[in-house]
């Protein structure tokens, strides 16, 4: 397996394989921290805690027993993406590796990214048994084209995956600062490495900004009575932990039901220092060069304002006529690249839900790269995705 660790593109002219990208095998690795089998993920120092990978290819994976991720829809997903033995796929949000597992088992070579070291160190230990069929970068997924290309996938490939948001590990991690119910530092950052902070935004965001921010991201009704709260707070002192948010947040919106009030707020917040909406956007158009013809695109969103924008996405790309009132006929979409084997999403069923409540909000939609003609492919798809 090539174990990589790459630097943010978006923060550099770094270009694939360039002096940032360092890629070693896991026994260079092991050589290099000694036969303990201690095998680390350093960027800036940093080093990802070593654990015990008991691989196989049969999809049953022991990496340490500590609970990570439960992927979602795992089995729609093979399904849906269908991969055939050698076909390549890139899974840009590698989380736990569950997923990745799934289509590895299946015998696809799998180029994976996540932004976060911390799940790309846990997913590396948890595939190093796939050797070579396996490579994984620190990137973002909006970068699919140059992590690609750095993987001499330039040609493009079988199938991307994105499966959108946070992992179970980040909620439950009380450090990681993404949730209300555990006190921890503010921080809420996917990628440990980059610079914006929920602290810094909350303590020095100008007020019009945060109002948009837990407006547009939060659908938050109460967006200008919880930043008239966060600017008198912090007045008094910073808001540093999640605990005091929620506390502040609390003081504005009383409890009703079973959610917690500060639910909206953290969600926004998390969305803005991660720009999760501005990748998105960025990774569908990128999509488009990065799949072969044929190529299936996959993407799992958990609210409305991802799928909203993978479902115009999608629906503005696939139309294969367009119409305008004013034109004299319908006229053949330039931009039509994708097929929609089906039109409504995938989402949980029973079975799944009782096992994993939290994947309650997930939909799942599929689409296909055509020929660059817009081809026949489409007819081809139909029956094999009848739902
Ligand atoms: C829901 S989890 C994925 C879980 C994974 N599919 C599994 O089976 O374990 C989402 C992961 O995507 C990563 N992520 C989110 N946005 C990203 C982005 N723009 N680029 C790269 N990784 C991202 C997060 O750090 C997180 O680890």
């Amino acid at each position: 397996m090539v174990y990589s660790l790459q630097a943010d593109f978006s923060k550099s002219d770094q270009i694939p394989g360039g002096s940032a990208l360092l890629c070693a095998s896991v026994n260079e690795r092991r050589a290099q921290f000694g036969e303990s089998g201690r095998f680390s993920c350093q960027q800036d120092g940093e080093e990802a805690s070593p654990r015990a990978a008991d691989g196989n290819k049969d999809g049953v994976t022991r990496v340490a027993e500590e609970f990570y991720h439960l992927s979602v829809l795992e089995d729609e997903v093979l399904q849906l993406m269908a991969v055939t033995e050698g076909e390549v796929v890139f899974d840009g949000t590698l989380g736990g590796g569950g997923h990745s597992e799934r289509l590895l088992a299946a015998g696809a070579r799998v180029i994976a990214c996540d932004r976060d070291p911390a799940a790309l160190a846990f997913a590396c230990e948890r595939l190093a048994a796939y050797g070579d069929q396996f490579k994984a970068y620190h990137g973002n997924y909006d970068q699919m084209d140059q992590l690609l290309a750095g993987a001499g996938e330039e040609a493009g490939v079988d199938g991307i995956l994105l499966d959108l948001g946070i992992s179970s590990k980040h909620v439950d991690d009380a450090e990681r600062g993404f949730s209300f119910a555990k006190d921890g530092p503010l921080d809420m950052r996917m990628d440990s490495t980059a610079d914006l902070t929920a602290e810094i935004l909350v303590n020095e965001g100008g007020e019009d900004e945060l109002r948009r921010i837990l407006w547009d991201f939060g659908e938050e009704r109460s967006a200008r009575a919880v930043v008239r709260a966060m600017v008198a707070a912090r007045e008094l002192g910073r808001i540093e932990t999640t605990g005091q948010l929620a506390a502040l947040v609390e003081s504005v919106i009383p409890r009703r039901g079973k959610r917690h009030p500060a639910t909206k707020v953290f969600q926004a917040l998390r969305m803005a220092v991660n720009d999760e909406l501005g990748h998105l956007q960025k990774a569908l158009e990128k999509s488009v060069n990065c799949l072969k013809p044929g190529g299936r695109l996959a993407i799992i969103s958990f609210h409305s304002l991802e799928d909203r924008i993978v479902k115009r996405f999608l629906r503005q790309h696939s139309m294969a006529m367009l119409d305008r009132p004013e034109w004299p006929e319908p006229k053949p979409n330039p931009e039509c690249y994708f097929s929609l084997p089906v039109r409504k999403p995938y989402a949980p069923g029973a079975s799944e839900l009782e096992n994993n409540p939290r994947a309650r909000s997930a939909k799942l939609r599929i689409a296909i790269r055509l020929e660059s003609d817009g081809g026949d492919l489409e007819k081809r798809n139909k029956n094999r995705y009848a739902k």
